[in-house]
């Protein structure tokens, strides 16, 4: 275990939390969280964890908040509400860790963000990284695969009406529960290594949405088919049901890095880092059935 505080940004957050608990459980640390709403996190505070505010929009306090700490775990934020913001926000931290005498930085990125690909977002990852690699920190890049959690926005609707559409067409994607990402994002942080490495996160299989929709119909009992459609189409319909059309275009955009094949990786990661194997895509829905099904 290190012997420097570990520490968490965005510690408020699912997967922030996750880890703090997580942490807690292996009595790791000391541990310093930091996160914008630090009356949010009183519950660790009174549990020994170190609570500081840190809002990477607010570049002049971090370094005070990052002060102490040996190993970092940067949360990407979520933060997407207009190009170059986000970006922005992890270089800062990255310069407030450097000044702060950070010495190992953890992040999590997402799978395949390279140069070439549809998702929307990736730039930000892609960018994150090579700021790591031209910085002095030792480093673990995660890059997380697509979370199984998200399915629990589309089923429902597919159950209830016993059709999946996107449009993935025959991809297929390495599904990762959050978690998973949290589990190994914890075993990350706290192990003691030095040097660089960079590993893809992800679930124990490789599964299209045909394979899905028959996992969902399996664990429901109601029938449930898969319907890929063009992403123009997708897009209209999403925008139709309200969606306002940047999101509809983000989340077409996995759609079709997903056909392109960017989210099919699998590996051993979090059976290594953790000594746990990753959740199944079926587990998991079979664990949140009710959520599934029709209220
Ligand atoms: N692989 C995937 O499929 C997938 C899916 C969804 C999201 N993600 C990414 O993974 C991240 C963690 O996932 P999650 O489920 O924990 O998301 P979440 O619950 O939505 O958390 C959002 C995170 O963003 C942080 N944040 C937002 N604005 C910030 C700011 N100005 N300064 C510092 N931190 C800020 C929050 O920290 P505080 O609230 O504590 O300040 C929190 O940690 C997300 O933010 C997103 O980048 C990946």
């Amino acid at each position: 275990m290190a012997s420097a505080p570990l520490l968490v940004t965005g510690a408020a957050g699912q997967i922030g939390r996750r880890v703090l608990d997580l942490l807690l459980a292996a009595k790791a640390g000391p541990i310093i969280a930091t996160t914008r709403k630090p009356e949010a996190l009183a519950d660790y505070a009174a549990r020994g964890v170190d609570v500081r505010k840190a809002d990477f929009d607010d570049e002049a306090g971090l370094v005070a908040a990052f002060k102490g700490a040996g190993r970092a775990l940067l949360i990407s934020t979520d933060a997407l509400d207009r190009p170059g913001r986000r970006i922005a926000q992890h270089l800062a931290a990255l310069r407030a860790f450097e000044k702060a005498g950070v010495k190992h930085v953890v992040y999590t990125s997402f799978v395949n963000p390279h140069p070439a690909t549809k998702v929307l977002i990736s730039g930000d990852h892609r960018d994150t990284e090579a700021a790591l690699a031209k910085s002095s920190f030792d480093f673990t890049i995660l890059r997380n695969n697509v979370y199984t959690d998200m399915m629990l926005m589309s089923l429902p609707n597919a159950v209830a009406s016993g059709q999946l559409f996107d449009a993935r067409g025959n991809g297929a994607a390495g599904f990762v529960t959050r978690d998973d990402c949290a589990r190994v994002a914890a075993a990350a942080l706290a192990q003691d290594t030095g040097g660089r490495r960079t590993l893809d996160v992800t679930g124990p299989a490789v599964l299209t949405s045909d394979q899905v929709a028959a996992i969902a119909a399996n664990v429901t009992g109601r029938p449930v088919a898969h319907i890929s459609i063009p992403p123009e189409a997708l897009q209209e319909g999403m925008v139709k049901h309200g969606q306002p059309a940047p999101v509809a275009d983000l989340l077409v955009s996995f759609d079709l890095a997903n056909q392109a094949g960017d989210f099919a990786v699998t590996t051993d990661t979090v059976l290594k880092l953790t000594g746990k194997a990753p959740q199944s895509v079926e587990a998991f829905l079979t664990a949140n059935r009710a959520a599934l099904l029709p209220k």
